[in-house]
């Protein structure tokens, strides 16, 4: 305790001194070394820098940053330079030496640690510790070294684990020896730059844990991952070779990092303030499972078996008794071996009817995929006509992946991870499936009967009861129709109104009472009895078409609850007719408001903004947070509602898609959507993904900050369209202009206006993998995210001249960047 305070005082004093010199305290120069008691710390407060040791072990001292005043060294310390060199008293001295480099040295003018990197001579050399605890030395103004460059353990947000493909040149945790010596242990954590990148652990140099495929979002091994960090969680690809994974949490004075335990466990801990201690949370890769090719090639392991590993169907154990004794790792082998192996002739054209693929549900999927761009089917057909495909896996956001080595690491969860698809010979697969095969089709065949005569017997009884004049019920054949295709649906608990309900409601579908014409129908306002407000849809019955919308939308609606989604208060299917009843919005839709050129003057920065977030979360939501995964592919200023506080709602699910196991579904042969928000992959080739949806909400947050159509520049000659002309504005480094005079005039808030354009043009890109998550979007809108990588041009801006442009466009927005973020 007294030593503690002895040191606080030290630390104002030197504190007094260096400003009396006129130096910041943050910073060391070649002339202002630190020596034992003395420390830097950050500008925030939240770092320090200096001399400490660890409990175990007092005569050991090391240089390193931690959490100021937040718990235990032990596990507040996030960088040591000196870690398997300490200091043997107090005679150490932290300095910018002679050859320009970061050292630690003893009283005996020994070097024990140095940044070791080459400076000239007499530069003006100094290392500052910043904010996010990153120790930055720089040269004449350059960054030559960073402490996030030579990470202990620890991973911080802002922190970038990086593996660079061409170089080979990695940044990775390391972990300590054990938990009391924080020096080299045999654990390290990165990036391993495979076809898809994962995250893995390695012991030394074997792989000892891997977390599956990164989806856009998350990685697809981890299905339980901490909200906290899966919000926070970016994997990039820079397009120059490198990929990171960083950390960016919403509220950036939330104190939280994941760290490497001396086991080769991820942990996170959460600084607890009431607790005033950290928490340390379990990880998701504690379980025996979760230990790389623990079951060994073609077994997989599920941790609620009583015997955690077993082989796939079709596959017996190498070795029977070593694998009875629970010695997994020589793994399994084929039963009978695939004939195209048999003839050695990996590229020979197997008979199609040979093969059929097992599908396993909720897997974490092998090591070593290999990936390609194709749709789901093509997916399965390049495997299936290729002999040496084993197996295929496809998820929309990643889209095929194929594996044509031994499959390993395979893990079974109960929730989350992918479907794969393993390739089997027919015997293999028909053998057990008689039986089922008998059961199924008897099950089909009695459904099929009843749901016949269900719908005859009602078919009568609404003929009875027209005939009577009195009530008519629902046809149920429509319910059947939901039913068998397979979704699980909550349309039972659905409210169901009766026709002369909403009749009545709307005053017969008074033409006054019509509120806009959706895609597939108009919509009214109506009054129920008990005065409730409501806005029905009504699918209009002339085309038949819009019936799939309908059911579409009902499934999706049902499922979901948001504040920044419109709710479906229930449905009503009678006749001909087909009704979806909404709450109501007084405010209606936000195109009304924004392509007015007099309502827009009521649309104030604060209302826009508060748009644009809520929308964001909204999205969000479908994307990630609901129990479906969901793409709208429908965004637009006019599926926007607004309540009577201006309040975002996404509405209209007619073409929202649900992701996740059925086939086509990120792929479709009709093209529907709204011209001028369809992404170019949609448009060109029928794919759509999270980041389509992003493409959207891109184009329409644009929109909102320039109160302009994206299509209303039909004539303009030097850009067709609202894209093109915030482009051209960006390369002219003139953005502002873009945002509606009514805002700008404003003077107040041109920081966040420039942020949210910058934004929106990286959702608008070309391409999709350029285009940031949503989780993403949301962290950039709250400054979470403090660099925006510069937007590449835009899709659909090809009518731009480009002899028009400056050459050096890139640096010139380079400098737009840092005048934007610069706060
Ligand atoms: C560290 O430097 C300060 C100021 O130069 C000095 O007062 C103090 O005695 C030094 N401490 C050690 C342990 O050398
Ligand atoms: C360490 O080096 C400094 C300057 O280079 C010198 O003044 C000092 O005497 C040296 N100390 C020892 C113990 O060699
Ligand atoms: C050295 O760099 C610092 C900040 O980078 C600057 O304030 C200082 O003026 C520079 N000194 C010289 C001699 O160039
Ligand atoms: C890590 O690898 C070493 C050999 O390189 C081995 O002795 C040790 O048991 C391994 N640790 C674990 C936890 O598997
Ligand atoms: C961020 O977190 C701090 C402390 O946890 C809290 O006081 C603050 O209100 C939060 N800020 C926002 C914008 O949520
Ligand atoms: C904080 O937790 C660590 C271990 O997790 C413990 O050693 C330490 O005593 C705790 N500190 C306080 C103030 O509770
Ligand atoms: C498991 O089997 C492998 C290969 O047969 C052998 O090398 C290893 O020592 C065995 N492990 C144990 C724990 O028996
Ligand atoms: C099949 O390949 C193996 C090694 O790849 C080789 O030893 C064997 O002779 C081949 N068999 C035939 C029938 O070509
Ligand atoms: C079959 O798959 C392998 C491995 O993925 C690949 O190398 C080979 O080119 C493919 N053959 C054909 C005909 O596509």
């Amino acid at each position: 305790m007294s030593g503690s305070n002895l040191s606080l005082l030290l630390h104002l004093y030197y504190c007094l001194c260096c400003l009396s010199f006129g130096n910041a305290f943050d910073t060391i120069t070649s002339s202002t070394p630190i020596n034992d008691s003395q420390a830097l710390v950050s500008n925030n407060g939240v770092f320090r820098l200096g001399f400490f040791s660890l409990s175990s072990s007092t005569d050991h001292r090391y240089v390193g940053i931690w959490y100021n005043n937040r718990g235990v060294l032990e596990e507040s310390v996030i960088w040591i330079a000196n870690r398997n060199k300490p200091l043997k008293d107090d005679s150490g001295v932290f300095m910018v030496s002679d050859d320009g480099n970061l050292v630690v040295s003893d009283g005996q003018n020994q070097t024990l640690w140095s940044s070791n990197v080459r400076n000239p001579r007499g530069v003006n050399v100094s290392a500052q510790i910043l904010d996010t605890g990153n120790l930055v030395l720089k040269a004449n103004g350059n960054t030559v070294w960073e402490s996030f460059w030579e990470p202990l353990n620890v991973f911080v947000p802002m922190m970038r684990l990086s593996t660079n493909v061409r170089t080979g040149e990695k940044v990775e945790l390391t972990s300590w020896k054990s938990s009391s010596d924080p020096s080299t242990g045999s654990f390290t954590s990165g990036l391993q730059p495979l076809a898809i990148p994962e995250n893995f652990v390695w012991n030394n140099t074997k792989p000892y844990w891997r977390s599956g495929p990164w989806n856009g979002h998350s990685f697809t091994g981890i299905p339980n991952m901490n909200s906290f960090v899966l919000e926070g969680l970016s994997l990039v690809n820079d397009n120059q070779g490198t990929f990171y994974l960083t950390l960016a949490f919403f509220n950036s004075s939330y104190l939280s990092y994941l760290y490497l335990d001396p086991q080769g466990i991820s942990r996170q801990r959460i600084w607890d303030d009431e607790k005033g201690n950290w928490t340390t949370y379990d990880s998701p890769a504690e379980t025996e499972c979760a230990l790389y090719g623990k079951c060994g090639a073609f077994g997989i392991c599920n941790s609620q078996k009583p015997s955690i590993c077993s082989c796939m169907k079709g596959f017996k154990p190498n070795n029977i008794d070593e694998w009875n004794s629970g010695n997994w790792t020589n793994g399994c082998t084929r039963i009978n071996q695939l004939r195209c192996h048999r003839l050695n002739n990996t590229d020979s054209e197997p008979d199609d009817n040979e093969y059929g693929f097992l599908k396993l549900e909720r897997i974490k999927v092998p090591d070593f995929a290999e990936w390609s761009e194709h749709l789901e089917n093509e997916c399965k057909n390049r495997c299936l006509n290729n002999c040496s495909c084993i197996a295929y896996a496809f998820d929309a956001a990643i889209g095929c992946m194929s594996w044509s080595k031994d499959l390993i690491d395979i893990q079974k969860f109960s929730y989350g991870g992918l479907d794969l698809y393993i390739r089997l010979p027919r015997s293999e697969l028909d053998k057990k499936n008689i039986t089922v095969a008998i059961i199924i089709t008897v099950v089909i065949g009695t459904t099929i009967i009843i749901v016949v005569s269900l719908i005859f017997l009602l078919r009568w009884m609404n003929k009875d009861r027209d005939r009577t004049g009195r009530r008519v019920y629902v046809k149920f054949e429509e319910l059947a129709m939901f039913e068998d295709n397979g979704k699980e649906t909550k349309l039972h608990q659905l409210p169901l109104f009766k026709f002369e309900e909403l009749a009545t409601a709307t005053i017969d579908f008074n033409p006054s009472n019509k509120l806009g014409q959706g895609g597939f129908g108009p919509v009214y306002m109506g009054k129920l009895l008990d005065g409730k407000e409501i806005a029905v849809k009504r699918l209009s019955s002339v085309s038949g078409q819009g019936f799939e919308e309908f059911a579409n939308e009902v499934l999706v609606i049902s499922e979901l609850q948001h504040r920044n989604l419109v709710r479906l208060l229930g449905c009503c299917i009678e006749r001909e007719e087909k009704m979806l009843v909404y709450e109501y919005m007084p405010n209606k839709s936000l195109d009304a408001f924004l392509f007015d050129s007099t309502k827009r003057k009521l649309l104030d920065w604060k209302n826009r903004f508060n748009i644009i977030k809520g929308i964001s979360r909204g999205l969000l939501y479908l994307h990630q947070d609901s129990r479906l995964r969901i793409i709208h592919s429908d965004l637009k200023a006019s599926n926007i509602l607004l309540d009577e506080e201006m309040n975002p709602k996404i509405s209209d699910f007619g073409m929202a898609r649900i992701f996740g196991g059925n086939e086509n579904q990120a792929n479709t042969g009709r093209i529907v959507g709204t011209y001028g928000y369809m992404a170019p992959e949609y448009v060109l080739r029928g794919h759509f993904s999270e980041k389509s949806d992003v493409f959207s909400y891109g184009v329409l947050l644009l929109e909102i900050i320039s109160g302009r159509r994206n299509t209303s520049f039909y004539n303009n000659e030097h850009f067709f369209n609202l894209l093109g002309y915030a482009w051209k504005l960006w390369i002219e480094d003139n953005i502002l202009a873009l945002a509606d005079t009514e805002l700008v005039s404003k003077q107040c808030c041109h920081q966040e206006i420039l942020r949210c354009i910058h934004v929106g043009l990286l959702c608008v890109q070309e391409h999709a993998n350029y285009r940031p998550s949503m989780s993403m979007v949301i962290s950039m809108l709250n400054s979470e995210i403090i660099d925006l990588l510069s937007p590449t041009q835009p899709a659909f801006t090809a009518a731009l001249h480009e002899e028009s442009l400056p050459n050096n466009k890139w640096s010139i927005n380079d400098v737009t960047i840092t005048n934007i973020e610069g706060r």
